[in-house]
């Protein structure tokens, strides 16, 4: 009797030395705020303490913003709009110091009123908005266009009616965000619903989304502040191009390939292909619209096809946007003497005009358009079209 109790209290002691143990080695990582994706990562806000710099500034950061709370947006939006729909319905937009609300009229009669919770698109081009619905998300009507200065009618909504029924889906978050927990509720006629998980949310495009999951590089160099070689992080620089090109492509090769499974788990060194279903044909890559398309289009020029350009080569991600002058140096880095027919050329170019002009110009998307108060025909969404090409 005696020896049992013995043993079992040695059992309970060394149980106790384990959870000690177990405890102690767990601190640090409890210490870190905890991220909805799972211990492996870190949080961005842990990266800056080591990487001030990378944290600031450049494209990255412009990544940053892609999708964030609507409140922290307000002050760069017209203060009011009006847009009349037919029947006599009329949204009015209403921005406060600290929110925005879009609400609908009948004849003058307030009916419906909705505040925005979100806002997507960093608002270089635009930025659009959307309203919770309990753990559901949906799209409002009007959007602000920053080119125009102006609220229209959200791209691919009605105009003769206004609409709130549009659903946030979460392959928005896919490409504007870090992560979105989501529970899928399908019905019939394969309707699928779906519900966020609160809490889960991290808008907009953060470190780890483009480097993957760091805790164990944040650990590794917070107990060895000494050692100055990245360990536990994935490197660009060993990646091969193919590689790189598929760390930007699972954003920017559109919507239209029907996707297999989340990318929110993609991490650089990652093969695009292995999260898409097979393509039947090559219609899509063929008309390949402006929006959202840059590898594909990229792709599709000769410059691509016969050297190692890559995105890389035009945009560093820790850095600002290139003047197209710079931009032009790249060009000219591949093609010192430019062989150019006409007397033209020549005078554009010493006018100051570059190769950027001529041959990535500006084109309208033609998936993207929109329709401002008052005006009958569409604006166009104007982006540089990435197939480097001779345009007549
Ligand atoms: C305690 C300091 C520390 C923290 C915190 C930290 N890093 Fe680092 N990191 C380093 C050191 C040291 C290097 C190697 C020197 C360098 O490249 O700056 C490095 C290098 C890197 C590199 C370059 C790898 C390469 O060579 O191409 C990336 C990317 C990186 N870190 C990402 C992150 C991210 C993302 C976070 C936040 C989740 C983070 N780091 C947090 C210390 C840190
Ligand atoms: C998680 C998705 C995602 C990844 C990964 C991603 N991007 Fe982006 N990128 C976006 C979105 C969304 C925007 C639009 C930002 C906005 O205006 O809202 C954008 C904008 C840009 C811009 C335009 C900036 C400007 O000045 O208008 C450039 C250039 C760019 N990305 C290049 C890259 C390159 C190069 C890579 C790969 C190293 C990359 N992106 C990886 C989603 C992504
Ligand atoms: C849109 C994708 C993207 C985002 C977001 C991003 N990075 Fe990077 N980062 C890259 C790429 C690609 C490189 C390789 C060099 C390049 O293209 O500029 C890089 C390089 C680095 C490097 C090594 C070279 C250098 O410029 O110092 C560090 C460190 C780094 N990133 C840290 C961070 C941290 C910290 C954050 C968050 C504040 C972050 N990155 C956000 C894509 C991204
Ligand atoms: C496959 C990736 C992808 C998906 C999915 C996606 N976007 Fe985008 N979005 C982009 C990229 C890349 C840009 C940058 C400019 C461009 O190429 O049009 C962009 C631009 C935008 C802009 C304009 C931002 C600016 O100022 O340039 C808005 C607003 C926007 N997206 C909202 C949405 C919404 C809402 C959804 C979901 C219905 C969505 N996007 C789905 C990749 C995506
Ligand atoms: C890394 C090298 C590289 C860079 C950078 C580069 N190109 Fe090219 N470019 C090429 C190669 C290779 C070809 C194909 C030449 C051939 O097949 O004879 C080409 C072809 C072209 C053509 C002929 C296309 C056609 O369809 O006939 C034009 C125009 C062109 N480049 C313009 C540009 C411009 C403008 C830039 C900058 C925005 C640029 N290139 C950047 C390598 C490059
Ligand atoms: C030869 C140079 C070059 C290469 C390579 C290149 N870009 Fe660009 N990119 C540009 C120029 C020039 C602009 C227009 C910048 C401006 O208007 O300020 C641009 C603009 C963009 C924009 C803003 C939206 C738009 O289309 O106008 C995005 C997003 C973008 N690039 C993504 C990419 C991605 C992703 C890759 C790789 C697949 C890539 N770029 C490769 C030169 C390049
Ligand atoms: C005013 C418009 C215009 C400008 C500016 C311009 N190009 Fe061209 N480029 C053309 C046209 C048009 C052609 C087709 C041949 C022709 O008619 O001269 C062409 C042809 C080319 C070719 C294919 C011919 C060859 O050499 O193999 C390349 C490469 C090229 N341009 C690069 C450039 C670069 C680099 C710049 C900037 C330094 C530039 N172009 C500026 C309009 C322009």
């Amino acid at each position: 009797m005696k020896q049992v109790r013995k043993a079992r209290s040695l059992i309970v002691l060394i149980a106790i030395g384990v959870l000690v143990f177990l405890l102690a080695r767990c601190m640090p990582e409890a210490a870190m705020a905890p991220d909805p994706r799972g211990g492996e990562y870190a949080g961005s806000q842990t990266c800056a303490a080591c990487h001030p710099q990378a944290a600031a500034s450049g494209i990255a950061a412009l990544h940053a913003h892609s999708s964030g709370k609507a409140g922290a947006v307000i002050s760069h939006l017209a203060p009011a709009a009006s847009f009349p729909f037919a029947a006599g319905d009329t949204v009015h937009v209403r921005v406060r110091a600290d929110s925005l609300m879009q609400v609908r009229e009948h004849t003058g009669r307030p009916m419906e009123s909705f505040t925005a919770g979100l806002y997507f698109g960093s608002g270089k081009r635009a930025f659009t908005f959307a309203y919770w619905q309990g753990d559901r998300l949906f799209q409002l009507p009007l959007s602000y266009f920053t080119s125009h200065g102006a609220w229209a009618n959200s791209p691919g909504f009605p105009a003769d009616q206004p609409y709130f029924g549009r659903s946030i889906v979460s392959r928005c978050f896919e490409c504007h965000a870090s992560f979105a927990g989501t529970t899928v509720e399908t019905a019939a006629g394969f309707k699928r619903t779906e519900h966020y998980s609160t809490g889960s949310l991290i808008t907009g495009i953060d470190c780890e989304r483009c480097h993957g999951p760091a805790a164990k590089h944040v650990r590794f160099h917070q107990s060895d502040p000494g050692r100055k070689r990245a360990a536990h992080i994935s490197r660009y620089s060993e990646l091969s191009r193919a590689q790189r090109l598929d760390a930007c492509a699972v954003c920017h090769s559109g919507n239209n390939q029907p996707m297999v499974r989340s990318t929110f788990s993609f991490v650089p060194g990652d093969v695009l292909k292995d999260y898409q279903a097979p393509a039947f044909g090559e219609y899509g890559a063929q008309h390949a619209d402006v929006h959202g398309k840059q590898s594909d289009l990229l792709a599709q020029s000769r410059c691509f096809q016969g050297s190692k350009l890559e995105c890389q080569s035009c945009h560093t991600m820790h850095d600002k946007p290139k003047t197209m002058r710079a931009y032009t140096q790249v060009c000219s880095s591949c093609h010192p003497q430019p062989k150019h027919s006409t007397g033209l050329h020549a005078g554009r170019l010493t006018m100051g005009k570059d190769c950027i002009d001529c041959h990535m110009p500006l084109q309208p998307s033609k998936v993207i358009s929109f329709q401002l108060a008052g005006k009958k025909t569409k604006s166009s969404y104007l982006l540089r079209t990435h197939k480097i090409a001779v345009y007549r």
